[in-house]
């Protein structure tokens, strides 16, 4: 029996590989730049498994142009790239990654949200500048961290993993979501509900955790910055599009919000100049960037298009109505 034909718009790394190539005949994009799309439709006509990254897009038409495909499977847990209606409507199963990567993307949210108030960006540059004149009492003076009131906007795995951390920091935590967590989840994770206004309102740092929806797009918009605090930050490692970048660049100018950490952006991997600013610490979507957290997720892609072409559930489906058994 030859082996299903799989295409990965990566090399992946080692360990997930070494799974993939039990049961698949792979195909790998080597090369540093990500695949051009004619290149990427021209590979899938013939294969019926994909591993894909977030910055390859799975559209109708690109379904399309790969008649045999029979799932995608992105390196992923945010799946905003796959049109998973148009895969389910091709028969073809869409997996994500989910669970590994929760604890790496709170400790990046902490690491910009540390950054940001603690002006590290700045700090870094001052000192490698080679003109930094040593100490003084007023240089870089940041704003504390400690002691200050959370607000996390969507309370998924990821949300709470960031909750867990504050205790540390003696913050309080306050959170906001379509549902509310149980109460003895709030009294584990010290965590109170409010609803928006009442978070925008009372909270010092800002970290959003909320997939992007079509009515999560644009939930940062001009009205919402207007109702933070002018001391408050806002940290993002969810994806770029849930803010208005816009809005946010006028927020900034106009001293509505104190700054702000990114590391997702609205087009990626374009940046709003009104973003490079020293009260905006800037990262180039790398929360899950662990070599153990990646590891994992291009294993969890990978066993999910051997389960199915094991005749198995893949574990990850995002359409399981497409597996009827
Ligand atoms: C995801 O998995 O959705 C992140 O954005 C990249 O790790």
């Amino acid at each position: 029996m030859p082996k299903p034909k799989v295409f990965a718009t990566h090399q992946l790394f080692e360990p997930a590989r070494k799974i993939l190539e039990q049961s698949c005949d792979v195909e790998y994009w080597t090369q540093t730049e990500r695949p051009p799309r004619p290149e990427v439709v021209q590979r899938l006509t013939d294969k019926e498994g994909l591993v894909c990254l977030l910055t390859e897009k799975v559209t109708e038409e690109l379904l399309r142009a790969a008649p045999k495909l029979r799932i995608a499977a992105n390196v992923a847990v945010g799946f905003d790239n796959i049109d998973v209606a148009a895969c389910t409507k091709r028969g073809v199963v869409a997996t994500n990654t989910p669970g590994v990567l929760d604890e790496t993307t709170a400790d990046f949210a902490w690491t910009l949200m540390m950054a940001v108030a603690r002006r590290l960006g700045e700090g870094e540059a001052l000192a490698r500048s080679g003109i930094w004149p040593g100490w003084d009492l007023d240089q870089l003076v940041g704003t504390d961290v400690w002691g200050k009131t959370l607000g996390l906007v969507g309370f998924g795995r990821i949300g709470r993993a960031v909750a867990r951390r504050a205790s540390g920091f003696q913050m309080k935590v306050i959170y906001t979501d379509a549902v509310r967590v149980s109460p003895d989840l709030e009294k584990e994770l010290k965590a109170e509900f409010r609803d928006m206004n009442a978070l925008l309102a009372e909270s010092d740092f800002i970290s959003v955790h909320v997939p992007l929806l079509p009515e999560t797009r644009g939930l940062f918009d001009a009205p919402k910055f207007y109702r933070m605090k002018p001391t408050a930050f806002l940290i993002n490692t969810s994806r770029g599009p849930v803010v208005d970048e816009a809005a946010l660049v006028a927020a900034l100018e106009n001293k509505k919000i104190a700054g702000a950490a990114l590391d997702v952006y609205e087009n990626e991997p374009f940046i709003h100049s009104g973003l490079k600013r020293p009260n905006v610490v800037l990262a180039p979507h790398i929360a899950s960037a662990s070599l153990e957290t990646r590891t994992k997720m291009a294993c969890i892609a990978a066993q999910n298009v051997v389960a199915l072409f094991a005749g198995q559930r893949p574990p990850n489906m995002l359409n399981p109505e497409v597996m009827k058994t």
